[in-house]
């Protein structure tokens, strides 16, 4: 609770328990003002590509941020703490971490009465105490060491985890003189923390808005009325809360960079925003009309892109646009759960039929041109206060609890376990899609699991099998590995339609050593029998997260994105953050106790790098890439390269990706919390600059930023600003941006974002 804020609205909601609000901009005591939240700045008139202004105006000669001028360009003290956003998205149920007693906000961004914290802190009732008083003298000797020596640690293939990075803080003399010379191979200016109600970029590029919810997807569809939305148009417009986005070239299995497929996927919506006057707590008051709009917007969408210049736009009456809706696609199911009893409803007694995709979050593409749609926070939708006794565990162990943040089950009886006991099990799984045919049906790939999937990520084996990566985003749930049992066949992209059901699934465990086993979920192997009710691979599959726990996998700090970088192998996980993670819980890969500002690591494959890799192998080694958090602030326990900027450090990674040379790009999740926007970090991975992050853009306020992705040249990158204006209060009616039309009756539209260096050139230099 805020408690030493006077007149913040976050008081006693959950907020300001880090003591890094105001950050180092000096903080200082909350100015509520709340027409400066909800007043469009004078500003010229937004047009639809048009170049974004770089930071230059916000900087002061000495690089820090300078307030008056913030103030100007957005209309609010951005530098002051800021109320919490409507809905932290990442976090199942909603959890507002930082509390003693916590709440709760709903999808719909309000305070609810449900205390999870006392009753559900997490789905994992298997969390271990895994030698914490070790870890803990294991880092402090490791931070008190010579660079030299932590770095032949790294040398000698990361025997220990924590072993790379000193803290910034300590760096002094050196630290300056290595930040003077930038060990970075990206060359690119940096913008400064910020937060205001446009997106910024760094000097020097371009950032335009591509498309935005409610513009044209399919031929027919009609123009964006947001003070009319229907279903029926909805299915022809872009969806909401755009998440994951990939980029296919055209045509099929070609490098080119300036024409192509961009896949989107649409994750959730924020009804608040999208309808004036709703009670954001009226899921039982709302019409079926807007129920079915809701449904209409979730999903994914299919366009075609095109560069001219320095810009992009959307291709019209594209042939292969299509959206994907929970409202009324098909979806096939394969695998081992396929046609099993537990996925059996009155709508489809094969189990293999499943209407539509949920949370779509992240995703990932696959070498024959497919992309992967995760489907992560599912539970939110199902209603049903008793759950059947055959799935109690099962259902509980993901958070259904007859508390849905939804009403879709008042009109769609399917969302309600009472009546549709087996529905919830039509959930959680990874979807592929062929999108270069838009008539080409989804799948759920169930061999890779059932959890709440923020992603895939996939990278082709030395033997030519496919590794396929995972994270499971909820506190001290795991990360997974899929090695399919048969080869990639690049030749000929129809010979890999059914490689995903075919394969062994693995969890991760960390040991203290620096090495990471991974364990497989094989029915009849370990504790995976029947005497703990797994009958098959079905039950296994359905059931990912109990066999992870029983196999002993280590329980992370929240998995969101896993991605193996295509030049050296290597994976990068992002832990977006963990504030129930408590001292006793500690170990070497998730070093810290209340984990506020998350952290990377890094998992290295034995064999060596790009093809060579073992994907395949038992046992890895790890290491943590960096420790997120303010480096200038000793409790945050931060650590990143020595020349790491006052701008360059970041809060609750999310997603990551990779340019062509295999440099990392970080987008955040959470920032917001610390008071500066979540945006693009960069670093790279592998030489002097090593872990050097570098801040690259900052979404409007209220925004997570997700994605990136990058064309084969790596000369556009672009990314996705999932809910815009989601900010306490902030409403359709008085929203704290208007980002991205800023103009009067319009709300904040969740968009893509297109940047590309003006006249031409790497992103990131
Ligand atoms: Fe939807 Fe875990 O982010
Ligand atoms: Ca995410
Ligand atoms: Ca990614």
């Amino acid at each position: 609770m805020c408690v030493g804020v006077p007149d913040c609205p976050a008081a006693g909601r959950g907020f300001h328990g880090g003591g890094g609000v105001g950050g180092w901009l000096g903080g200082g005591p909350w100015r509520k003002d709340k027409r400066r939240g909800r007043r469009d700045p004078p500003r010229t008139p937004f047009f639809r590509r048009a170049d974004v202004t770089s930071l230059c105006l916000v900087m002061k000669s000495s690089g820090k941020l300078h307030r008056s001028n913030v103030f100007a360009q957005g209309g609010r003290d951005h530098t002051a703490p800021r109320p919490p956003r409507g809905r932290d998205h990442d976090q199942p149920g909603g959890f507002h971490e930082n509390e003693a007693s916590m709440t709760q906000t709903t999808a719909h961004g309000v305070v609810s009465s449900r205390d999870t914290d006392v009753e559900e802190p997490y789905s994992n009732p298997h969390v271990v105490n895994p030698m914490a008083e070790v870890i803990s003298k294991r880092l402090a000797t490791l931070a008190n060491a010579p660079i030299g020596r932590r770095q032949a640690l790294r040398g000698l293939g990361a025997l220990t985890a924590i072993s790379v990075l000193p803290t910034l803080g300590a760096v002094g003399a050196a630290g300056k003189a290595m930040a003077a010379t930038n060990p970075s191979t990206l060359s690119f200016k940096e913008i400064p923390h910020l937060m205001d109600q446009d997106h910024h970029v760094a000097e020097g590029y371009h950032a335009g808005v591509l498309i935005r919810w409610g513009d044209p997807v399919l031929p027919e569809a009609p123009a964006f009325d947001p003070t009319h939305l229907t279903a029926a148009a909805q299915l022809k417009q872009f969806g909401y809360n755009n998440d994951f986005l990939g980029y296919f070239p055209l045509e099929r299995g070609s490098n080119n960079s300036s024409h192509g497929l961009l896949t989107i996927n649409h994750e959730y919506v924020d009804r608040k925003l999208m309808w004036s006057g709703q009670d954001p707590e009226g899921i039982d008051s709302q019409t079926e009309e807007q129920i079915n709009v809701e449904m209409a917007a979730h999903g994914h969408s299919v366009i075609e892109v095109k560069r001219d210049g320095d810009l992009w736009s959307v291709v019209p009456n594209s042939r292969y646009a299509r959206r994907i809706s929970t409202l009324e696609t098909e979806i096939r199911v394969s695998g081992p759960a396929a046609g099993h009893d537990r996925l059996k409803t009155s709508a489809d007694p094969t189990g293999t039929r499943v209407i539509g995709t949920l949370q779509n979050c992240a995703g990932g593409v696959t070498p024959w041109g497919t992309v992967l749609i995760a489907e992560e926070n599912f539970d939110r939708y199902f209603n049903g206060a008793t759950l059947p006794p055959a799935e109690e565990r099962n259902y509980k162990r993901l958070g259904i609890n007859g508390k849905p943040d939804y009403g879709w089950y008042r009109f769609h009886p399917r969302f309600d376990v009472a009546k549709e006991p087996n529905e919830p099990n039509r959930f959680g799984w990874m979807v592929e899609f062929d999108p270069y045919d838009p008539t080409s049906v989804p799948v759920k790939r169930t061999a890779l699991g059932r959890f709440k999937h923020e992603g895939a990520n996939v990278i082709i084996n030395h033997d030519g099998r496919l590794a396929v990566y995972a994270g499971d985003d909820e506190r001290f749930e795991f990360v997974y590995k899929f090695i399919t049992k048969n080869k990639v066949d690049l030749a000929n992209p129809a010979a890999n339609k059914d490689l995903l059901d075919e394969g062994t699934l693995y969890v991760g465990k960390f040991a203290a050593d620096g090495t990471l086993a991974w364990l497989p979920l094989v029915f009849g192997q370990g504790p995976l029998t029947p005497e703990n009710d797994f009958h098959s691979q079905a039950d296994v599959v359905i059931e990912a997260r109990r066999a992870a726990s029983l196999m002993g996998a280590t329980p992370m700090d929240r998995p969101e994105d896993v991605e193996p970088n295509p030049v050296t192998a290597s994976i990068f996980m992002a832990l977006t953050n963990n504030t129930k993670r408590k001292a006793e819980q500690v170990d070497a890969a998730n070093p810290r106790a209340t984990n506020e500002h998350g952290h990377v690591l890094e998992m290295v494959p034995p064999g060596g790098k790009g093809r060579a890799a073992k994907h395949e192998a038992d046992l890895f080694t790890w290491n943590i890439f960096v420790l997120c958090g303010n480096p200038a602030k000793p409790e945050d326990g931060a650590r990143y390269h020595p020349a790491t900027s006052e701008h360059g450090w970041l809060s609750c990674p999310d997603n990551v990706a990779f340019d062509p040379r295999g440099r990392l790009w970080i987008s955040t999740d959470g920032a917001t919390k610390f008071g500066y926007a979540d945006g693009l970090w960069a670093a790279d991975v592998e030489g002097e600059g090593r872990a050097l992050t570098r801040h690259f853009y900052a979404t409007p306020t209220g925004a997570e930023m997700c994605g990136p992705f990058l064309t084969p040249d790596g000369t556009t990158m672009f990314c996705c600003v999932q809910h815009p204006g989601d900010d306490k209060d902030s409403t359709f009616d008085a929203p704290s941006t208007r980002w991205p039309d800023f103009k009067e009756g319009m709300p904040p539209r969740p968009s893509v974002v297109f940047i590309t260096r003006k006249g031409g050139g790497e992103i990131g230099g």
